[in-house]
């Protein structure tokens, strides 16, 4: 019997992000998934900045161990995120106790101390990083986070020359979101550029890839993952899942009136077959596009293993129940999966 990873073949690693129920054996369904239809996992939460170094010296290392042991154990390929990240980033890192910026030498040397520890400390584990993580905004200049004001653009080049420094044989990725977005796209090359200009290693560009019903449009998907190819590096799509429900702004109003509701989470129950094939059509023409372009994707991720999983749910309005992953609430896989394993069984 085809599983996922035997239809996708040597093409590129086939992944999904796991959470700490998952392997602490709290979902069994779950992991017997991930055993047998992926050959690669991320840690959804718990090798993040405010996981793995909660204060400034208390590095908590328990889930991420674990994780890793549970990857080691079945023969998984493991990506670390993430290193640096303006979000889930613990107060202390960025600001003193007044509340006040620290100054760039400190953030320098905790910057430094926080890669040095975490990159050595999984050393031989994994087979890259996610070094920085959501730096370039939609017109292509940089997020004013706290590392951009307390350190300008050098955070990010730091953040790499760091993590090369700790361990020179990891692969460095940079991860962002909404990457079809040209402006965004723009950014991201130049940054590839001017990392590579200083003679920093960069082996891919990771598309995190959260996709809609309406977006992206899968032309402009494509062309960024030519513009990053082009500038030398590898491709990945990251965190990969599709809403299932009508795109609603993170700022609409939350009302409780009845209409309001439901016309923000319309299908609370299950998801209509309409809306169903549309859904699975739209994923398999991205899977298509990833299969195309095999040559410059070294791994596609999914952001979780079911529905159940998925922090769509409740995202970006709580209450709504979404449908974005490879898996169905009941274990079983969506039906462009299973095409597609039919498919290649037969050829
Ligand atoms: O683990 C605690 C639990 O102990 C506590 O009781 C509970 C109460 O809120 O919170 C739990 O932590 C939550 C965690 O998910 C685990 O469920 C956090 O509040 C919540 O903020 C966190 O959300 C995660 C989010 O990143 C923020 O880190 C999502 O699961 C995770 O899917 C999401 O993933 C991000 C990628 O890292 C980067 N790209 C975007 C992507 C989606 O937002």
């Amino acid at each position: 019997e085809l599983t996922l990873k035997d239809a996708v073949g040597d093409q590129f690693l086939i992944g999904t992000a796991v959470n700490v129920r998952q392997v602490a054996g709290k979902d069994t369904n779950a992991t017997n998934i991930v055993k047998h239809h992926f050959n690669a996992i991320v840690a959804e939460n718990c090798m993040k900045m405010e996981e793995l170094h909660p204060s400034e010296d208390v590095y908590n290392f328990k889930a991420a161990d674990d994780f890793v042991k549970f990857g080691e154990e079945n023969g998984l390929t493991m990506t670390g995120h993430v290193l640096i990240w303006h979000s889930q980033c613990p107060e202390w890192f960025c600001v003193d106790k007044n509340g006040k910026n620290v100054s760039p030498e400190v953030l320098k040397q905790r910057m430094k101390d926080h890669i040095y520890t975490i990159v050595n400390h999984f050393k031989g584990k994994l087979k890259g990083w996610d070094v920085v993580n959501e730096a370039i905004v939609e017109d292509g200049s940089y997020r004013k986070s706290k590392f951009y004001e307390i350190l300008g653009e050098e955070f990010i080049p730091l953040a790499f020359q760091y993590a090369h420094e700790a361990d020179s044989t990891i692969e460095l990725y940079y991860n962002d979101y909404g990457m079809d977005n040209p402006g965004r796209r723009e950014g991201v090359v130049k940054l590839i550029r001017s990392l590579k200009e200083k003679g920093l290693r960069i082996d891919a560009v990771g598309m995190q890839g959260h996709m809609g019903m309406d977006y992206p449009k899968i032309e402009e998907f494509e062309k960024s993952m030519l513009a990053f190819a082009a500038e030398g590096v590898k491709v990945m799509i990251t965190e990969w899942d599709m809403s299932a429900l009508p795109t609603v702004s993170r700022t609409a109003n939350i009302s409780d009136t009845i209409a309001f509701k439901k016309a923000l989470n319309p299908y609370p129950d299950a998801l209509p077959d309409s809306v169903s094939q549309a859904w699975n059509a739209r994923m398999k023409q991205f899977f298509e596009l990833f299969e195309k372009h095999a040559d410059i994707v070294d791994r596609v991720t999914a952001w979780g293993v079911t529905d159940g999983d998925s922090w769509k749910n409740g995202f970006p309005i709580r209450g709504r129940k979404d449908y974005p992953l490879l898996f169905d609430r009941n274990y079983q896989p969506k039906p462009f999966i299973t095409e597609m394993i039919k498919e290649k069984e037969t050829n």
